[in-house]
């Protein structure tokens, strides 16, 4: 009797679990190429942010979402930039979900990061750039990068040696599966940390970005109280062409 019990719930659930919904990709080609252009992606933004453009003697860059699948999206930048010193865009997708929470309210945030690069014979970073403020969507007082790749490019630092590289404040940090130098210095604006692989690049990140916070809360007086007022990853480019290839990109704020 009961095996007849089971097996008849099982053939009456049998067409429900065949009929579960596949997961919806959403597959993209526009192309975006213009100074300020915005396009959504799921819970994110694509900001092509060439905020630098005009130090540029000449170039261009492009983005284009690949596809959309929940919280992950595939991206990519095409960029070549000749001419000035500084960096001329930050490509990059932004969140949208959880931003503003205080510090302390701030439970995980698992990000993956999977990419490649075309050409590491340019100058520019591949960066995940957090920024906090004392209030809510208020202006940026503190600045957290964290990079995958510095492809001959160079942290902000308030400290170098007699070569000219910058000197890290804390060295041989190990987090989220990675060994990180620490630099600290100044935009100008914001107290800026940043946090460099100490050798090679990290092409593919899954940690959670929160165990980086939490150590400079805990080691660098960066306040509990403080707001995340931006959680953003993507390219800052100097000078050189590559094309940024993401595979798979997802942060999410808990
Ligand atoms: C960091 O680790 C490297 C490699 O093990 C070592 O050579 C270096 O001395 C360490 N730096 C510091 C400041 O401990």
């Amino acid at each position: 009797m009961f095996g007849f019990a089971k097996l008849s719930v099982l053939l009456l659930l049998v067409p429900f679990i065949a009929a579960a919904p596949t997961p919806e990709v959403e597959e993209r080609a526009t192309s975006f190429c213009g100074q300020w252009d915005t396009t959504t992606a799921g819970p994110y933004t694509l900001f092509l942010d060439q905020w630098g453009l005009s130090g540029a003697s000449s170039g261009s860059d492009c983005a284009t979402i690949n596809t959309v699948n929940g919280n992950t999206v595939a991206w990519s930048t095409t960029w070549s930039w000749t001419g000035g010193t500084g960096v001329k865009s930050f490509t990059n997708l932004g969140a949208n979900s959880g931003l503003n929470k205080q510090l302390s309210a701030i439970k995980s945030i698992p990000a993956v990061w999977t990419w490649s690069q075309s050409s590491s014979s340019v100058v520019a970073d591949v960066a995940f750039d957090l920024f906090t403020s004392t209030s809510s969507g208020g202006s940026a007082v503190n600045e957290i990068m964290i990079w995958l790749a510095n492809f001959n490019a160079g942290p902000i630092s308030s400290t170098y040696n007699s070569a000219g590289q910058p000197v890290p404040k804390v060295s041989n940090l190990s987090l989220g599966g990675h060994t990180w130098n620490l630099y600290f210095g100044s935009n100008g604006a914001n107290n800026v940390w940043s946090f460099l692989p100490t050798s090679g690049t990290v092409p593919s990140f899954n940690a959670d970005i929160n165990l980086f916070i939490k150590y400079l809360t805990a080691n660098e007086g960066i306040a509990t109280s403080q707001f995340l007022t931006t959680a953003q990853a993507g390219t800052e480019a100097t000078s050189g062409s590559a094309t940024l290839t993401t595979s798979a990109y997802s942060l999410v704020i808990n």
